[in-house]
């Protein structure tokens, strides 16, 4: 038992035991038997008109019988509570056993004078049931809804019957087969991971020692303690006792970045991890594997410092533009785009469709630089080799990016201009530095790699690979919307090809693609997609205190894939974005996680 825990949890609470020699002050308990729970709340209710029924009850065969053919939903709760104890009192046994259709089928007992009513015990359960919360329902759901960190949960499930011959009943309608003790074992270590304590009870079956051989065990009897072996036998219990897991198996011992790891052109991309990378190594460097699959790439800055420390890289983005960037610093081992060739594609050199010059006409940039993005996307697009276009585009991206106060494209005209030597340097020499500084980040680590286009849900990998998470945050209190903030760019990474500009609007965005990180419960189902997807690769997750799911209910999520969960939390201010809104009086207070599955 722990000394100190936070709320009792009892899901298949049958008579209570444990819980009413604890007393616990905060509890909650259940069952799937509705006549079992119509008691424990009539109790708590009204124990008076409890005690009133049980009172017009007689100890005879024949008032037995009578009782016992009563359905009970017919009648009050009261009286069924009274029915129920009446029965349990002077049946054979105190046995609780019910036929197929679920009706109560013990024969009377032919006891001399059984306590049928014991008004000083139902007035001291009484007080302590109007304290809990009873509920009926299924296990698993009252222990996702209610098990937290700290918490104690005890369980004590239909056994495992030991043999055919056993005396093993069943306690509901609802059997408890094999198949359903692995649930439960799934359910415990998600518990286990979460932090709760738990003491589960069962049979001495060789199954339970299977189920449960990581944790301590104990074999006993209900007269002597008696040494833990693992043949069924019979008429001896197992108690399994599981502490919360301790999570200090993952460390950071962050290393300096290697120099090519600082060769990725730094980036405001809104949720880089570019102030993380040396973290996210120090745990990833932890497993073994050859290739890293970073599935929400955004700057691309990740898949490098893995390509940078030798890994294969998988990269993946729902934006064309963050594919880009993949395919000409992480995808492309060595072309690079020469000085000449960067200076060629400034001149104009066939008919301009004008289309940026028409279309966003004073809205982020000059005439004179509207007309030279035009020149820039005619040159670029006639380029044959796939490594030098990735280049020129993400090097034009790169250039109106910077050019832009703020790098966004949520807001028309200048505001925010802070006169920064970015804002001010023509668009020709930002896209020529910005083709130098890309070129220096080309280089070979003597693997293959791939840029990919797509949805994150839709990826297929091999399971001996690591695989990097880091979707856009959902926040009721901020908007995580990649598309809006960079619609401009995207569009230029896919000539707005296939895209319709919603006309109306003041920005000439296009309509936002379509992922569900855009709502809580989308996000949720969307993180149990994604683990269950890779449940056999190794996990690393980014996501922020100030973010949903909550960190309990992501590492429920891990849980029910993963044997290991682990979360590492990073001190780390978020200094752009919306993720650094103000939470309490503490504006950008935000601890960001790392949650690994493994
Ligand atoms: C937090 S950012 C990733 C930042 C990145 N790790 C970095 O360091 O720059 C989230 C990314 O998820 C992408 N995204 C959103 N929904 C997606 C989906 N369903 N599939 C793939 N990518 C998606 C967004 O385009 C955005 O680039």
């Amino acid at each position: 038992m722990p000394a100190k825990y936070g709320k009792y949890i009892e899901p298949f609470f049958g008579g209570g035991a444990l819980y009413y020699a604890l007393q616990p002050s905060n509890a909650v308990v259940a069952d799937s038997n509705p006549e079992l729970i119509t008691l424990y709340k009539a109790v708590a209710m009204n124990v008076k008109g409890v005690i009133a029924c049980l009172k017009k009850h007689t100890n005879t065969e024949k008032e037995y019988y009578k009782i016992r053919s009563q359905d009970w939903i017919q009648l009050s709760p009261e009286e069924a509570a009274a029915r129920t104890i009446y029965l349990n009192r002077t049946c054979f046994n105190g046995l609780y056993r019910v036929n197929r259709k679920g009706q109560f089928n013990t024969p009377f007992g032919h006891y001399k004078n059984p306590r049928i009513l014991d008004e000083e015990n139902l007035f001291a359960a009484a007080s302590l049931l109007q304290k809990t919360s009873i509920i009926c329902g299924d296990y698993k759901d009252v222990l996702r809804e209610h098990a937290k960190s700290g918490d104690f949960v005890f369980l004590d499930p239909p056994y495992l019957p030991i043999s055919e011959y056993s005396d093993f009943k069943r306690y509901t309608r609802e059997q408890f087969y094999e198949e359903d003790h692995k649930d439960l074992a799934a359910e415990i270590n998600r518990l286990h991971n979460l932090g709760c304590y738990v003491i589960l009870t069962n049979s001495n079956h060789p199954l339970v020692h299977e189920l449960y051989g990581k944790f301590k065990m104990d074999v006993v009897n209900t007269k002597r303690h008696i040494s833990c072996n693992g043949n069924g036998r019979k008429g001896e219990d197992v108690i399994v006792d599981i502490k919360p897991k301790k999570r200090i198996n993952l460390k950071i011992v962050p290393d300096p970045l290697t120099e090519q790891a600082l060769k990725y052109p730094p980036t405001r991309f809104m949720g880089s991890k570019n102030k993380l990378l040396k973290e996210i190594w120090s745990i990833a460097s932890q497993f073994q594997f050859n290739t890293a699959v970073d599935l929400f790439s955004g700057s691309g800055i990740v898949g490098y410092m893995f390509k940078a420390n030798g890994k294969s890289v998988i990269s993946n983005d729902y934006m064309a533009m963050s594919a880009l960037f993949a395919k000409a610093m992480i995808e492309n081992n060595s072309i690079t785009l020469s000085r000449t060739d960067a200076l060629r594609l400034l001149k104009p050199r066939r008919e301009s469709d004008s289309f940026v010059e028409n279309t966003f006409q004073g809205l982020y940039f000059s005439d004179k630089d509207n007309y030279l993005i035009d020149t820039l996307r005619m040159n670029i697009w006639a380029l044959r080799n796939p490594y030098k276009r990735s280049i020129a585009l993400s090097a034009l991206i790169r250039a109106c990016t910077k050019k832009r106060p703020r790098g966004i494209f949520t807001y028309t005209g200048h505001r925010y201009d802070d006169g920064r030597r970015d804002i001010h340097l023509p668009l020709d020499k930002q896209f020529l530095e910005a083709i130098e500084i890309i070129n220096g980040a080309v280089f070979d680590n003597g693997r293959e790699h791939k840029a990919r286009h797509g949805n994150a849900l839709d990826m297929k990998i091999r399971s001996n690979c690591l695989v990097y998470i880091d979707p856009p945050y959902y926040s009721p209190l901020s908007d995580n919307e990649y598309v809006r903030r960079y619609h401009f760019v995207e569009g230029l990474a896919r000539d707005w090809n296939g895209l319709e500009i919603q006309e109306h609007t003041i920005t000439k965005k296009f309509k936002s693609y379509p992922t569900p990180f855009s709502t809580r419960k989308g996000a949720a189902t969307a993180f149990d997609q994604l683990f269950k997807k890779f449940r056999n690769n190794v996990l690393i997750v980014s996501y922020s205190s100030n973010s949903q799911p909550t960190k309990d209910e992501m590492i429920s999520i891990m849980s029910k894939y993963k044997e290991s969960v682990e979360v590492v939390p990073l001190d780390y201010k978020y200094s752009f974005g919306t993720h650094g809104h103000k939470v309490g009086n503490n504006k950008n207070d935000v601890k960001e996680y790392l949650f690994v599955g493994y």
